[in-house]
C-alpha cells in the first residue's frame, strides 16, 4: 500500500478548498466536524421537500435521521471513511456559514483511479452559483490532491437544475442506469455522467472564472 504525503492512505485529505467568489458571496469546501450537529439538523428538517426527491432512502424516518443527535455517528462515520482512503467528506460554507455538503466517495486507487462526487445546498441559498462553485472545486481537487483518473455522478433525470450544474462545470453524460436508486418511495433511473482529467482543458474553477462565472477571493 501506498503512503502518501500526508502521512496516510489518502491524498488530499483533509485539505480545506478554494475560496471561490460567486453571486451567492465567497464559497469554501471544509471537512465535516462535529460542531456541525446544529446547523445541519436545522437546515435538513427544514429542507426536506427540497432534498428528499433526490436523495437515496436510508432506513429510518427523516427527522429521525436528521436529529441533532444524529449527527455524531454519521459525522464520525465520514470522517472514518475518510482516514481509509474512501471519502472526501466536505461541508460547503458559503461566507464563512454551513450551506451544504459536498461528498466524493468510493475513492478508488490503482488503475481504476476513479471516484463519484454529489452534493446538496440549502434551499435558502440557491440561485448563487453555490454548487456550481463547491463542484468544481471538489473536481479539480480529485484531479489534482487526491490524484483521480475519472470522476462520476449519477442525477435523475427530472433533476434538471443539478444537470445543468453538472454540464457547467464539464461532466457528460454516459448513459441512463434503469432502476438504480431507491429515490422517494421507487427505484429511479440515473443518468450516468463523467469526466476524465484528460478532458481537463484547464481547471474547472479557472473555466468558471474565465466565463464570468466566478473570480478569485
Ligand atoms: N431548470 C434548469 N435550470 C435551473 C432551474 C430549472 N428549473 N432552476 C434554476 N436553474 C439554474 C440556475 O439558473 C442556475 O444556473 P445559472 O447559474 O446559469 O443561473 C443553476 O440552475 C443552479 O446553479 P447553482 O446556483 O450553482 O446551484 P445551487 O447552489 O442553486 O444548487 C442544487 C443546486 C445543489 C441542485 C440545489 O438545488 C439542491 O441542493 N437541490 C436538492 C438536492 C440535489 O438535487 N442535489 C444534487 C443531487 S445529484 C448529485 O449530487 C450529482
Amino acid at each position: 500500500m501506498t503512503i502518501f504525503r500526508s502521512g496516510g492512505i489518502h491524498p488530499g485529505w483533509p485539505d480545506p478548498l478554494g475560496p471561490l467568489r460567486v453571486p451567492a458571496g465567497v464559497v469554501r469546501l471544509r471537512p465535516v466536524r462535529l460542531r456541525d450537529a446544529a446547523v445541519w439538523s436545522r437546515i435538513r428538517l427544514a429542507d426536506r421537500y427540497h432534498l428528499e426527491p433526490w436523495e437515496p432512502v436510508s432506513g429510518s424516518d427523516w427527522t429521525v435521521r436528521h436529529a441533532v443527535s444524529s449527527w455524531p455517528a454519521v459525522c464520525s462515520g465520514l470522517r472514518a471513511e475518510a482516514r481509509k482512503g474512501r471519502m472526501l467528506p466536505y461541508v460547503i460554507e458559503l461566507d464563512g456559514q454551513f450551506a451544504g455538503q459536498l461528498t466524493i466517495g468510493n475513492v478508488t486507487h490503482g488503475a481504476l483511479r476513479s471516484a463519484w462526487i454529489g452534493y446538496w445546498v440549502a434551499s435558502e441559498k440557491t440561485g448563487g452559483g453555490i454548487a456550481t462553485a463547491a463542484l468544481a472545486l471538489g473536481l479539480d481537487h480529485c484531479f489534482a490532491g487526491v490524484r483521480l483518473h475519472r470522476v462520476e455522478a449519477t442525477v435523475r433525470p427530472e433533476n434538471a437544475i443539478s444537470r445543468a450544474v453538472l454540464a457547467r462545470v464539464g461532466f457528460r453524460e454516459e448513459g441512463l442506469l434503469r432502476r438504480y436508486l431507491e429515490v422517494d418511495g421507487a427505484w429511479r433511473d440515473h443518468l450516468l455522467v463523467a469526466i476524465t482529467v484528460d478532458e481537463m482543458k484547464e481547471s474547472a474553477a479557472q473555466a468558471l472564472v474565465r466565463a464570468g462565472r466566478a473570480s478569485w477571493a
